[in-house]
């Protein structure tokens, strides 16, 4: 047998017994990926780092899957060197899969501070200003989330418009008309569901009534905008055709 100390606990260990074998029978927990019983140890995840002294004497992190017990070496599994380690390892894994389960899991069990899963969104903005802009229904606003910066609803604000999800360059704000219901949502988070209305011209569900309401006392400047607001943009189209047409047959 050969005597080793992990984390101040005396442990026997069996030739070729490797430190993160031993640190499991003896129940100590040290964070692991890659390894696995039945196969050759890879050293891969990188998870599995322990401080050891090195030959020369100088304290080191070293893989626990690979390295076997040597008589009166003196392991730490949790001293200021292996979290730094760990931290370093965890998140090149999550730069890897940012999105996985198994390894936030994982680092939130051994406490290690890891990058927050992407939203899909690049705070560009242009959601929230457009809406407050030009809009101006104010129905969107960035907040803090444990997940980053995220953009979040105002309740009952949205007009359904849908002008955030046309700009939204990486298109987690989507419109989705089904029936007579328009239901504009980011990521999984409803904004809203707002009733659509026909359109006068060939009976089309175009536009929810909060955002016809709109364009009615908006101060557009062109005057077909408030005249044509109850036609969908084909019928709006046509129409505007024939005023046209019928404006300059006036003039002459
Ligand atoms: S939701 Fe889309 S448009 Fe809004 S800030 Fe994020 S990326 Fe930009
Ligand atoms: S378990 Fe992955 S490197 Fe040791």
């Amino acid at each position: 047998m050969i005597d080793i100390t992990i984390d101040d606990k005396k442990i026997s260990a069996k030739k070729d017994q490797t430190i993160l074998q031993l640190a499991q029978e003896n129940g100590i927990k040290i964070p692991h990926l890659c390894f696995h019983a039945a196969l050759k140890p890879s050293g891969s995840c990188k998870l599995c780092g322990v401080e050891v002294a090195s030959p020369s004497g100088k304290q080191v992190v070293m893989l626990s899957c690979i390295i076997k017990a040597k008589k009166n070496l003196i392991v730490k599994t949790n001293s200021a060197l292996v979290k730094a380690k760990r931290e370093e390892a965890f998140n090149k894994l999550l730069q890897m899969a940012p999105e996985s389960s198994t390894i936030r899991n994982l680092a939130k069990q051994f406490d290690v501070s890891v990058t927050s899963p992407p939203n899909g969104c690049i705070r560009c903005r242009l959601c929230i200003r457009v809406c407050n802009e030009v809009i101006k229904a104010k129905a969107l606003k960035m907040v803090k989330t444990e997940n980053g910066n995220m953009v979040v609803p105002q309740a009952g604000r949205c007009i359904g418009c849908g002008t955030c999800a046309n700009l939204c360059p990486t298109n987690i704000i989507k419109m989705v008309d089904e029936g007579s219901v328009r239901t504009v949502s980011i990521k999984e988070e409803v904004i809203e569901q707002l009733p659509l209305e026909r359109c006068e011209g060939c009976g089309k569900m175009f536009a929810t009534s909060d955002f016809q309401e709109f364009v009615k006392e908006s101060i557009a400047t062109h005057p077909d905008t408030k005249e044509l607001h109850m036609l969908c943009p084909s019928c709006k189209k046509s129409m505007s055709n024939i005023v046209k047409t019928e404006r300059e047959r006036m003039k002459k």
